[in-house]
């Protein structure tokens, strides 16, 4: 059965609306101009898409939820397609495979593109109708999320190449840190208020908002680096197994764990091919057992999602290190609660009190996922700029770490 799909949103400016479509839409063409054909259709692993299924998934979501369901007369570019690019909807029907994705040869990157020009065309004259609004929001916020997506699947796909291959060169010189010397926001305690406040758009498993009690605590105010981890490594932290939890210790021994993911001697892979870790730079790619277990050995914790919101919902969320153009991304370090890395919580990622998905298809985003998974927060590098709050709430399952996910120490006042 099909529904409509329904969401709230903040009812911006029609032209403000089809510039940030069009801008969010040129940085995904902007992200795969380096690749070939090939690269764009490489899949490493199940977790990861190749990034021109995100191309054409993103475009599947705006032909089907927005032109589909609200546009009359619209004709789908190619009827078979809506199988292939359908992520997890069921309420749209059966679908290709996730780990079979990267066995898309057809149709092309070029159709590919061809595609998100028609639909793009399309959209043009639906800006004027103001209820439509919250869906377009929505499907410009999809698009920045898969944004990242593509960027951390093809970062992966492209490290399984012994040669290394980059997709841009790099940096001529990284970029400069603002982050000051060790410090912590202290928090005294109390009721806070947590969750989207109702005033621009917001994903539903941000709401609704509500009511949540902390005791005092500190969060520190900057990530822990790549140096700091070195201290760790060499202090025996991947082979101590009282610093890990069950879970995570059989983790580091079924997979043969013994630093984060992408480090080679003190190399780490990035968008521009191999290169010298900066030990300054915020440490990235760690699992959620990794991040316990540093924070373990640090004497610390990690932060409730809801400790993070309260010591970030005063902070410029579009600060920090965060995607505004095509190019290589990487952590840098910043005194901003926002970008560098995602910051693992030690929250797990359920139902506010009275959540209820909306309505429709698009009700499967979110509340459907909301089993065994961990909640980040902040926004990464590879993060459009602007995309997220102190309310956003990503989430993944605590062994994986191919996003830029780190850590911030929180501990008990
Ligand atoms: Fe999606």
């Amino acid at each position: 059965m099909r529904g409509r799909a329904t969401v709230r949103g903040s009812d911006p400016d029609a032209g403000v609306l089809a510039d940030r479509l069009a801008a969010t839409r040129g940085l995904s063409e902007a992200l795969v101009a380096p690749l070939s054909d090939a690269d764009a259709t490489l899949q490493s692993m199940a977790d990861a898409s190749p990034a021109k299924w995100h191309l054409a998934h993103v475009t599947w979501f705006f032909e089907t939820f927005v032109l589909r369901d609200h546009a009359p007369g619209y004709q789908p570019f190619d009827a078979g397609w809506g199988y292939l690019f359908n992520s997890y909807y069921e309420a749209e029907g059966p679908r290709h495979a996730r780990p079979a994705r990267g066995l898309l040869s057809r149709p092309s990157l070029s159709q590919v593109l061809a595609w998100r020009a028609h639909v793009d065309a399309a959209l043009a004259p639906l800006f004027g109708r103001p209820e439509l609004a919250p869906l377009l929001e929505l499907g410009i916020a999809h698009e920045q999320q898969h944004q990242e997506l593509l960027l951390t699947d093809i970062k992966h796909a492209l490290a399984q190449n012994p040669l290394g291959p980059a997709m841009w060169d790099a940096a001529s010189s990284p970029p400069p840190s603002d982050a000051g010397p060790g410090a912590w926001h202290e928090h005294p305690g109390g009721i806070a208020l947590i969750g989207a406040d109702g005033t621009g758009f917001a994903f539903d498993n941000e709401g609704p908002r509500h009511r949540v009690l902390l005791e005092p605590f500190a969060l520190a105010a900057q990530l822990v680096t790549n140096a700091e981890w070195e201290v760790f490594i060499a202090d025996g932290g991947y082979s101590t197994p009282t610093l890990w939890l069950s879970d995570g210790w059989a983790w580091v021994r079924a997979e043969g764990i013994s630093a984060p993911l992408y480090w080679r001697g003190h190399e780490h892979f990035t968008h521009a091919g191999w290169q010298r870790r900066e030990p300054g730079a915020p440490v990235t790619h760690i699992s959620y057992y990794e991040a316990d277990a540093y924070a373990a050995w640090a004497g610390a914790r990690l932060p409730t999602e809801f400790e993070w919101e309260a010591i970030a919902s005063g902070d410029d969320l579009a600060g920090g290190n965060q995607l505004e153009v095509a190019g290589p991304v990487l952590p840098a370090g910043s005194a901003s609660l926002f970008g560098d890395c995602w910051q693992w919580t030690r929250s797990a990622y359920l139902p506010y009190p009275r959540f209820r998905p909306v309505a429709g298809a698009v009700g499967e985003y979110n509340g459907k996922f909301m089993s065994g998974q961990f909640v980040l927060k902040g926004a990464s590098c590879a993060t459009p700029r602007g995309h997220s709050r102190a309310s956003y709430r990503n989430f993944f399952y605590p062994h994986q770490r191919w996003q830029f996910t780190g850590l911030r120490l929180a501990r008990d006042l």
